[in-house]
């Protein structure tokens, strides 16, 4: 075993980049698992690449016992081995080499290369995991065709996958089997995966476009099996609309999904094996709320729309990960938007973005959706690369209209097919297609920070005129200053004062810094609905008064300005109550009465309501404050949720009563939406914490028949003091302990609690017999729950909530470090809290600093936040 290798993190520049000295057009692996070892053999034959000047042939590999290595046959020493790197120098023009090594899934606690989760085995490559199999050039520009055999204990492990198809299997001697696979596409070795184990299968079929029929098979645990049909559906639906919507057809005839339970992320879409984290696959109305239901099927379709947006066509270098991911995300958001509800799906996904993409754009972490260095790449897959990466795609998408950017699309896969290329190569797609010069759009990709948006209007009675001045401004960002403006695509109608839409949606594409875009034939001040759609993700804003809001929140076209207008009037409204708890917010609570009138109402859209009824969350307002105080946000947001209680008590409860159960459970948008104004009215009659709250949310848990109400009810519960909370809370154990992933939510729950017993309660829930600091969901479930959602009590000014992800984030540095680099992420913020608060979360990250033997992916995170 080489010994991790003590010289300091090395930083990597998108500048330096060369083409790889040797290309490896094909590979044969071959894997024999065992209980104690797994013994891998890679040959493969190296040619020089035409492309680099060099010779020096340079393998990754870590985590390997090296067993043999032979040159065309012949036992080779001629390698030095260094730094978790074999290096060949003068290496020739073509020769191959085999390699035989050693290497321990049973003991692989990061999850990353082979490891074992529940007794599969299974693999994780992306984006540097292959390195722990075999020794190979371990760099997403080297395209290999793969073939793969499998040995393993037949009785154990049954079911043995790889990439591709099937080309043989059968018995072997001891009781042991074989299949071998083979992957007629070139795809780098980040795409590999295997999987061995004892797994039940749901099967079906996809005939595609041109006709032919594709397997699709799921698979899980026994007993798991009950779980699979919305995944399956889901994968349906994905495979139809890629055809449709991008003309993108599946090639082989095999595409298999697994689900396991030990997943540092959410899945992974290797090529015809996605391997899932089984809470993106898993989901029944017992055990699955309606936001998994529809994540399901949002990554289930993330994963497959890789196919060709990643893996057909996939990444040079590790800086280009937003060309793979971001357009992804898009094609998976757009994906989401016509099987549900367009609008809602717009509100959730700008929401997300918001309480998690512009913090990070914010902090020290900030970096550019292409970024120019990184230590550690795994701290790269960041809601900036993802979520980010989706709006520039989005914007592109307006710019260009749908027509032009369907034939830049296809431009692009018909350029690139089998072809490892950069986020600058799929631009140019846009801007040939178009006509267009995109140089200006490009500093999106290169500047990090969540630009600024502010627009005044003037109103010219005389000439009928409107003119709306729009102002652009870039924030400092650690290493990025003194930067330039952007494209920024606006879409802006205009409504009278009768709310009616005289000017339909425009896109004003904004170039300058400072730039006046006039509206004619305006024949009275008009109210502007400025950035429909969130056209751009910049933070607006306006000079637009309570009245013009409420305009706006009664009659825009658009949905997502409505509910926009919405949530700026209750930001004011939460903003002037911090400043002076006697503010008067009548006005705010009568138009909230309003509202929930129009949830009386058969024809109202209720999802869109149920989030016009939620009051912008801590994250979102924290953003808004100077220094930020996330108790006295807290105290000022509850204070109007309990006037609006205090006041329509009776309306809420009509409006519970209103929209009970109809019968039979179903998933369709409708009766999500029902679901979800119910509860936010639950919410609304619970937030006071009182007896009659914790009756009336035991009430709503006893006669749930699905999981999306049981959750809500805790939710409400989860505060309280009276003993319903422990009541309810057993019983959802009780009778929901043999299924995880229902754990991990009794864990979350209970983790959120603003309650003044959190402490004692985290301490039990630490020790609990069913805390697992090894498995990621779990960590999640107990640790990021508390970090990411009870903010009152990480920032409780004791201190303790710092000091028990500290703690976790030192334990899990050993064993886990890309789960133990994402849990510093609540502290990246530190500078813009209180200086008591400031001082504190300051000493969390030095002493994780100065934890011996800190990885990579802490180094990198830590030191940049404390910098
Ligand atoms: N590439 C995966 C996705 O579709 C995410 C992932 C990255 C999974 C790294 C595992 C490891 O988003
Ligand atoms: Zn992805």
């Amino acid at each position: 075993m080489f010994p991790d290798t003590d010289t300091a993190p090395q930083t990597i520049y998108l500048k330096d980049y060369t083409p790889a000295p040797y290309l490896a057009s094909h590979i044969a692996l071959t894997f024999e698992l065992f209980e104690d070892r797994t013994i891998v053999r890679s040959e493969v034959t190296y040619r020089r690449n035409p492309a680099s000047s060099s010779d020096t042939l340079v393998l990754n590999g870590q985590d390997q016992v090296l067993l043999a290595v032979e040159r065309d046959g012949a036992a080779f020493d001629g390698f030095t081995l260094a730094e978790q790197k074999m290096v060949i120098e003068q290496a020739g023009e073509q020769f191959t080499l085999a390699i035989t090594s050693e290497i321990h899934p049973e003991t692989n606690t990061a999850l990353e290369g082979l490891y074992q989760s529940q007794g599969t085995f299974c693999t994780q490559c992306e984006a540097e995991g292959f390195r722990r199999i075999t020794f190979f050039q371990d760099r997403p520009d080297v395209l290999s065709t793969f073939s793969v055999r499998i040995e393993a204990d037949k009785q154990r492990y049954p079911v043995l996958l790889s990439n591709g198809n099937l080309q043989e299997s059968g018995d072997l001697a001891q009781g042991r089997h074989f299949t071998a696979w083979h992957d007629p596409f070139p795809k780098p070795c980040y795409l590999f995966a295997l999987v061995a184990g004892d797994l039940v299968r749901i099967a079906d079929t996809f005939r595609t476009q041109s006709g032919r029929d594709v397997d699709l098979h799921i698979y899980v645990r026994k007993g798991d099996e009950g779980q699979c049909a919305h995944a399956m559906a889901s994968l349906k639906k994905a495979m139809k609309w890629d055809e449709e919507k991008y003309g993108r057809e599946y090639e082989l005839d095999l595409f298999n999904i697994v689900a396991v339970s030990d997943f540092n992320m959410g899945a992974m879409e290797n090529t015809s094996l996605n391997i899932f984290n089984t809470k993106l696959v898993l989901a029944h109305q017992e055990t699955a709320t309606d936001a998994d239901f529809i994540s399901v099927e949002a990554v289930i379709g993330h994963e497959y729309f890789h196919n060709w947006t990643g893996n057909r066509v996939t990444c040079r270098d590790w800086f280009q990960l937003s060309l793979k991911e971001g357009l992804t995300v898009f094609r998976d958001q757009e994906f989401s938007a016509d099987m549900n509800s367009r609008a809602v799906q717009r509100i959730d996904d700008v929401d997300q973005l918001r309480r998690l993409q512009f913090p990070e754009d914010a902090s020290p972490l900030a970096h550019s959706v292409q970024p120019d260095n990184f230590i550690e790449i795994s701290n790269f897959y960041t809601m900036t690369v993802y979520e980010k990466g989706s709006e520039l795609i989005r914007m592109q998408h307006t710019l260009l209209g749908a027509d032009n950017y369907r034939q830049a699309t296809d431009l692009y896969f018909s350029r690139y097919d089998g072809h490892a290329v950069t986020i600058n190569d799929f631009v140019q797609c846009m801007a040939d297609a178009s006509g267009r010069d995109m140089s200006q759009f490009f500093r999106w990709y290169k500047q990090a920070g969540t630009p600024s948006l502010q627009a005044s209007g003037r109103y010219d009675a005389n000439n009928s005129r409107y003119t709306l001045t729009l102002r652009q401004s870039q924030p400092d960002t650690p290493g990025q200053t003194g930067k330039q403006p952007l494209l920024i695509p606006v879409a802006v109608g205009l409504l009278n004062a009768d709310g009616m839409e005289t000017h339909a949606t425009q896109v004003l594409e904004m170039t300058e810094r400072e730039q006046d875009f006039t509206f004619e034939n305006v024949a009275s001040r008009p109210v502007p609905s400025i950035l429909r759609g969130f056209s751009a993700p910049v933070k607006l804003s306006t000079d637009l008064s309570d009245d013009d809001l409420r305009l706006l929140q009664l009659r825009d076209t658009d949905g997502f300005n409505k509910w926009e207008a919405g949530q700026t009037i209750a930001l004011r409204t939460i903003q002037r109550v911090m400043a002076d708890a006697q503010a008067d917010t009548s006005q705010f609570i009568e138009d909230f009465g309003a509202l929930i009138e129009q949830g009386l109402r058969k024809e109202t859209d209720k999802a869109l309501l149920a989030r016009a009824l939620s009051l912008p969350s801590i994250a979102v307002l924290s953003q808004a404050q100077e220094v930020v105080d996330p108790a006295s946000i807290d105290q000022a947001r509850t204070s109007i949720l309990k006037s609006i209680k205090q006041a329509h008590k009776d309306a809420l409860v009509r409006l519970y009563e209103f929209n009970s159960d109809d019968g039979a459970f179903s998933i369709t948008p409708q009766a999500m939406g029902r679901r979800a104004l119910r509860n936010v009215a639950l919410e609304l009659l619970t937030v006071s914490n009182g007896t009659g709250c914790a009756a009336r949310a035991k009430a709503h848990y006893a006669q749930a028949n699905n999981m999306t109400d049981r959750v809500a009810a805790l939710s409400c519960l989860a505060d309280s003091i009276k003993p319903e909370r422990d009541e309810v809370f057993t019983d959802f154990y009780e009778r929901f302990k043999d299924y995880q992933l229902v754990v991990d939510k009794w864990f979350a729950l209970q983790a959120i609690a603003n309650r003044a017993e959190i402490f004692e309660d985290f301490a039990k829930l630490r020790r609990h017999a069913e805390f697992n600091i090894r498995n990621p969901n779990r960590v999640r479930a107990l640790y990021s729950a508390f970090a990411v959602n009870n903010p009152v009590k990480f920032h409780d000014p004791s201190g303790q909530g710092y000091a028990l992800v500290r703690d976790a984030i030192i334990e899990l540095n050993a064993i886990n470090p890309q789960i133990a680099a994402r849990q510093v992420t609540p502290f990246r913020e530190w500078r813009r809290y209180a200086p008591a608060l400031q001082s504190q979360m300051q000493q969390a990250l030095q002493s994780i600093m100065e934890t011996p033997g800190l990885s990579n992916d802490v180094f990198e995170v830590v030191s940049k936040c404390l910098k």
